[in-house]
């Protein structure tokens, strides 16, 4: 796991919004700098994307297309994220291997991810092999290969040449003579190995797409956004058969409670979206503790309670999510200011976080856990209704739950159903 970088370091979260003050956010991150700031939560920012990104642009790659590259180079491992597929990745040969395939069935329904999904697809092909792939592959094959020569206990300089060389030695053979070409240019900088070493890495990836005008954004408040971050959700969701539909069940009711408290459409959108994020940070939470068949000791408790705490800072530093950030990340907090990480109470936790915060607890109790069945809809209420005398959570949300149990409690299973669905059908592999 590791803890954001160059942001601030101590209770940092935005002053929040007065509870009903009515506030309509932005929601319009770059779709580039959402999906980077995922993936440096999740270690998967690796010198992969930026040498990747360096040898697109030598071989004039520019908008979309480049921004595909890099973006595949960024997730390239992300079939890995199960602990299955974790471990046949580290056994992957120059075949079609399954960590690919995964990756590819994970990332080609995402909207605006498709053509990445194709490259991730056949990350390791040989170019001598396959020369007709897309350019992408091929550029991301070499950036892989680049990334494993590299042999992280020497000083960067000392290998160099050795690097520069083997990858040399397969020209024509598994890489394109031309990208070799390409990338022997850019080798031949000292700053490029010094960037390649940089912890600064991510920054590094980010300038070089900062730049990129072709650069697509993406409104969380669309169609195209929604079903964006349901992406998002299931790579959160599907690490765990017991969590795969988690943050789906939390996001419909996050949008039926909030239609109970007179949210305006924009705002019950991007509620959906907090909803399906609210657990983001658990990405970097290992499956093994999500997974547990039993309570959770209090030094693994305390590695689950990072979960909110990076939800917040990956979302928070993207522009135009930094209000989301906290109606996401913020429902662990409890309105008497016993809850974790910030330990925020009352007026500093907004109406949109108290109804996540309902919505999280709701959904936890009624569906199975690893450790415990589901609880019936009545007897959460119950639970919901003490916490809520206890001054943890906001009454009229837990109210406003109690009133329409029914409708909200049916609009959770069938959400939860449908993710069931999608679920049961990734890991049909064929
Ligand atoms: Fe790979
Ligand atoms: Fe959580
Ligand atoms: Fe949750």
């Amino acid at each position: 796991m590791r803890f954001p970088k160059g942001g601030p370091v101590t209770d940092s979260t935005q002053p929040a919004p007065k509870p009903g003050a009515c506030h309509t956010p932005a929601a319009n991150p770059k779709l580039f700098s959402l999906i980077l700031s995922v993936a440096d939560a999740l270690d998967l920012i690796s010198p992969v994307a930026y040498v990747a990104s360096r040898l697109s642009k030598a071989a004039g790659l520019s908008g979309a297309d480049l921004e595909n590259v890099v973006v595949a180079a960024l997730l390239h491992d992300a079939g890995g994220l199960t602990l299955k597929t974790k471990l046949a990745a580290l056994e992957f040969e120059h075949t079609h291997s399954e960590h690919e395939e995964y990756g590819y069935k994970l990332l080609k329904d995402a909207p605006s991810l498709g053509a990445a999904a194709t490259l991730v697809r056949r990350h390791h092909a040989w170019w001598g092999r396959e020369a007709h792939l897309p350019l992408g592959c091929h550029i991301l094959h070499l950036a892989d290969r680049v990334d494993s020569l590299v042999d992280k206990r020497r000083f960067i300089l000392d290998q160099a040449a050795d690097v520069t060389e083997a990858i040399a030695a397969k020209s024509g053979l598994m890489f394109d003579p031309e990208l070799v070409e390409l990338f022997r240019a850019i080798a031949g900088r000292e700053a490029f190995w010094f960037d390649l070493a940089s912890p600064h890495i991510g920054s590094l990836v980010l300038a070089e797409l900062t730049a990129n005008e072709g650069a697509r954004n993406i409104d969380l408040g669309t169609d195209t956004g929604l079903e964006f971050s349901r992406f998002i959700a299931q790579l959160i969701d599907f690490r765990s058969r017991f969590t795969a539909t988690h943050s789906s069940g939390v996001a419909a009711c996050c949008v039926a409670l909030a239609g109970r408290a007179g949210l305006a459409a924009r705002e019950l959108d991007l509620i959906r979206v907090a909803g399906y994020l609210h657990d983001l940070g658990k990405l970097a939470v290992p499956a093994e503790l999500i997974e547990k068949p039993g309570k959770l000791t209090d030094s693994e408790m305390n590695v689950m309670k990072s979960h909110t705490y990076l939800s917040y800072h990956i979302l928070a530093r993207v522009s135009g999510l930094e209000q989301v950030a906290v109606w996401a990340s913020f429902h662990h907090e409890r309105l008497n200011g016993t809850g974790y990480p910030f330990g925020k109470k009352g007026a500093e936790i907004p109406p949109q976080a108290r109804i996540v915060a309902v919505a999280d607890i709701f959904t936890a109790l009624t569906e199975d856990r690893p450790y415990r069945k589901a609880m019936a809809p009545k007897t959460a209420v119950g639970l919901l209704a003490d916490m809520a005398a206890a001054g943890l959570i906001d009454k009229d949300v837990v109210g406003n739950l109690a009133a329409g149990l029914g409708a909200i409690h049916e609009a959770r299973e069938l959400a939860q159903k449908r993710a069931m669905e999608l679920y049961r059908n990734f890991y049909r592999l064929s």
